[in-house]
């Protein structure tokens, strides 16, 4: 018999997990204070130490920019303490594309996470943004790090998942949901996580998490399937390491290259991705 829970997150009790709509009332995330504290307790009572606030930034629907952002992570870090909940929180936002992404990122209107060069980039769901790649490479190289949100769960991966491993090769960071790793979020989401992971194609997972019923701040359950399904290391490596790279804007690493980066000898890119990314 393997280890149980309270064995293994004595041996890990510190996972990273940088995607959450924790914040309250400011996005479609959380609804109240009340439920903020909650999904804070589900955090750490899951091995979670650290956890970006990362709520949408989609004007118009929702205005949120680094300042207020970082004001509601104030309030909700004084709360924490008071309540006596051990979790670290970091700022970020959910950036959706928009082609002021640079120039907000480089006048720090919005976030990246904890003020690194990574941040949190999302796509349409449906529909597959034009120029993507092209979008990705012109941020690559004024500095910053998109972490792709999510492939899994896009309509558009099933007939453009060569556009996913492009954007990977080229440097851009991928992020997978860890519901969608243990089949929350259907057989489709499912399919592709497990193939990312498979391809070697991930960076980070990450909760996601908008409540406290059913997108929860849990990492465990995935990061005990990955363990299973690749290894130990690359377990630690996605809950824990590279989210920790992250923070401290270091390098990101991979276990392994499977495929060769072609599109990054075409376009010339390879210095820039090198400087960003170490393969292991
Ligand atoms: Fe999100």
């Amino acid at each position: 018999m393997g280890p149980d829970r309270s064995e293994r997150q004595q041996v890990e009790p510190n996972m990273i997990d940088l995607h959450s709509h924790i914040l309250p009332g400011i996005d479609d995330g959380s609804k109240s204070i009340e439920m903020s504290l909650k999904m804070a307790r589900i955090a750490v009572a899951d091995g979670i130490k650290i956890l970006a606030c990362t709520p949408h930034v989609r004007p118009p629907t929702y205005n949120n920019t680094s300042a207020n952002i970082t004001d509601a992570i104030h309030s909700l870090q004084q709360r924490l303490v008071t309540e006596g909940i051990d979790l670290k929180l970091v700022l970020g936002g959910d950036i959706h594309i928009n082609q002021d992404i640079i120039e907000k990122l480089q006048n720090k209107t919005i976030p990246s996470l904890n003020g690194s060069r990574y941040f949190l980039f999302e796509p349409s769901h449906n529909v597959m943004p034009p120029h993507l790649i092209e979008f990705s490479i012109k941020i690559l190289k004024a500095g910053y790090i998109p972490v792709l949100t999510h492939p899994e769960r896009f309509s558009w991966i099933e007939n453009h998942y060569d556009v996913i491993t492009e954007l990977d090769d080229i440097g851009v960071a991928i992020q997978i949901t860890a519901g969608a790793i243990t089949g929350d979020f259907g057989k489709t989401a499912k399919y592709w996580s497990d193939r990312l992971l498979a391809e070697d194609r991930t960076d980070i997972i990450a909760s996601d998490a908008h409540d406290t019923k059913h997108r929860i701040p849990v990492l465990s359950k995935a990061r005990d399937y990955i363990a299973h399904f690749c290894d130990e290391e690359t377990a630690r490596r996605l809950t824990f390491g590279n989210p920790r790279r992250i923070l401290e804007n270091g390098i990101l690493r991979r276990k392994e290259r499977k495929t060769s980066p072609k599109s990054v000898h075409k376009t010339g890119f390879k210095k820039i991705l090198d400087r960003f990314r170490v393969w292991h």
